[in-house]
């Protein structure tokens, strides 16, 4: 186990869900945020029923926190992908947040979070690819990693170092980050078209408040319940 900042880290060869583990973790100790992290899952979960692959290379981890307090900010869920795109900033590459926490480089996806609350508990599980080379031809055309935009290998570590760091100070004031993230979404002012109560909207979004909820054609949409988000 390693302590950084608030968190305590454990570290994993090979594990179904990181967001599983860190579950357990939480649950069966006193630590006030646990971290996760794994080297490969063997059944690792995206939004909406998806499959994350998650094969060597990537970095794929889970911090959980108990209710009350911060995790009763459900914000934090969509404001994670912020402490993500900062980081890859870091590393020199231009990141855009696709609604509702997806961080793309382009066309192409790099990290996504799946934020779960599980009884008294809430997960949020970051997967950022990383060093991967290639990826399973299903996904070859729309994903990418730090190694394929720069052609460079990373220390996954210092990348995990470097979203606590920024994760950290979101934790400490949700609020003050909204300027920030909203930065980064490449949503505003664009045509898109998404499922909401399975419902197929399509519009173009004039504004999102702190509140977050996106509001488009003079209605507004809470960006939690925001699936198969599409722009241009
Ligand atoms: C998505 O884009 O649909 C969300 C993907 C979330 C993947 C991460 S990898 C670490 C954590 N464990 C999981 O099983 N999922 C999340």
């Amino acid at each position: 186990m390693i302590t950084f900042e608030n968190f305590r880290i454990f570290k994993y060869e090979t594990v179904e869900s990181t967001n599983d583990v860190a579950l357990e973790l939480i649950s069966t100790t006193k630590f006030p945020f646990v971290v996760v992290v794994a080297e490969e899952q063997t059944k690792g979960r995206g939004r909406a029923g998806h499959t994350w692959h998650s094969q060597s290379g990537g970095l794929y981890f889970s911090i959980a926190m108990r209710s009350g307090g911060i995790s009763a900010d459900s914000r934090l869920i969509v404001y994670s992908s912020l402490p993500v795109a900062e980081t890859l900033k870091d590393y020199g590459l231009l990141p855009r947040i696709k609604l509702p926490n997806d961080v793309y480089i382009g066309k192409r996806k790099i990290s996504g979070i799946l934020g779960e609350r599980k009884s008294d508990y809430l997960i949020i599980g970051i997967g950022i690819n990383v060093n991967q080379k290639e990826f399973p031809p299903e996904i070859s055309e729309i994903a990418t990693s730090m190694y394929a935009e720069t052609g460079k290998t990373y220390d996954r570590d210092e990348v995990l170092y470097n979203f606590l760091e920024r994760f950290d100070k979101l934790i400490r004031s949700p609020e003050s980050h909204y300027e920030k993230w909203l930065k980064f979404v490449s949503a505003l002012r664009k045509k898109v078209s998404f499922t909401y109560r399975k419902t197929r909207i399509e519009g173009f979004v004039e504004h999102i408040d702190s509140d977050l909820n996106l509001y488009v054609n003079g209605q507004k949409f809470n960006i939690y319940e925001i699936f198969d988000f599409r722009e241009p």
